[in-house]
C-alpha cells in the first residue's frame, strides 16, 4: 500500500517536471516582453533623478544633457553612465552629491546596456 502512494506521488512528480519542460516555448515569448528598453522603464528614471542638473542646456555644472534617447545611450557608451550610478564612492556618485539611486534602479540600467540600449 505505501510502495502504491511512492510511485503515485513519483508520477506526479515527473509529470510536473514533463510539462514544466514543454513550456519552454512560453517561457522564451514573456521573456521577450520583458526586455528592459528607454521608453518603458528607462527615461523615467533619468527624468525623475537627472534631468534636474542634466537639462538641455544643463545646469548646475553638469557637462551634457540626458534628455533624449541618443543622450542617453551616449553616456553610457561613453561618459561612465553606469559607473557613476553604480558606485559606493560619495565624491563620484550620480545623481551629484547623492543619495545612490535604490539598486533595483541601477540593475535595470545595467541590464539595458546588456540588452543592447534598446528604445523602444
Ligand atoms: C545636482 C545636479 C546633478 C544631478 C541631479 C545629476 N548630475 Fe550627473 N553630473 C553633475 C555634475 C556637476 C557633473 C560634472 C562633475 C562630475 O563629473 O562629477 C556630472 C557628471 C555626470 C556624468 C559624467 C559626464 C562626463 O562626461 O564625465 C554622468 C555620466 C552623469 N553625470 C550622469 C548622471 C545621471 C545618470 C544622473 C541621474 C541618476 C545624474 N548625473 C544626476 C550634476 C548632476
Amino acid at each position: 500500500m505505501k510502495f502504491k502512494y511512492l510511485l503515485c506521488f513519483a508520477s506526479l512528480f515527473c509529470s510536473t517536471n514533463c510539462s514544466y519542460n514543454s513550456e519552454d516555448d512560453l517561457t522564451e515569448d514573456a521573456i521577450v516582453e520583458e526586455f528592459v528598453t528607454y521608453n518603458d522603464n528607462i527615461k523615467s528614471i533619468i527624468d525623475t533623478n537627472c534631468i534636474f542638473c542634466h537639462s538641455s542646456p544643463p545646469v548646475n555644472g553638469a557637462p551634457m544633457s540626458l534628455i533624449t534617447y541618443n543622450d542617453v545611450k551616449d553616456a553610457v557608451e561613453n561618459r561612465d553612465l553606469i559607473g557613476r550610478i553604480s558606485t559606493t564612492d560619495a565624491g563620484f556618485v550620480m545623481p551629484f552629491g547623492g543619495p545612490r539611486l535604490p539598486q533595483n534602479l541601477i540593475d535595470l540600467v545595467i541590464q539595458w546596456e546588456q540588452e543592447g540600449l534598446l528604445e523602444n
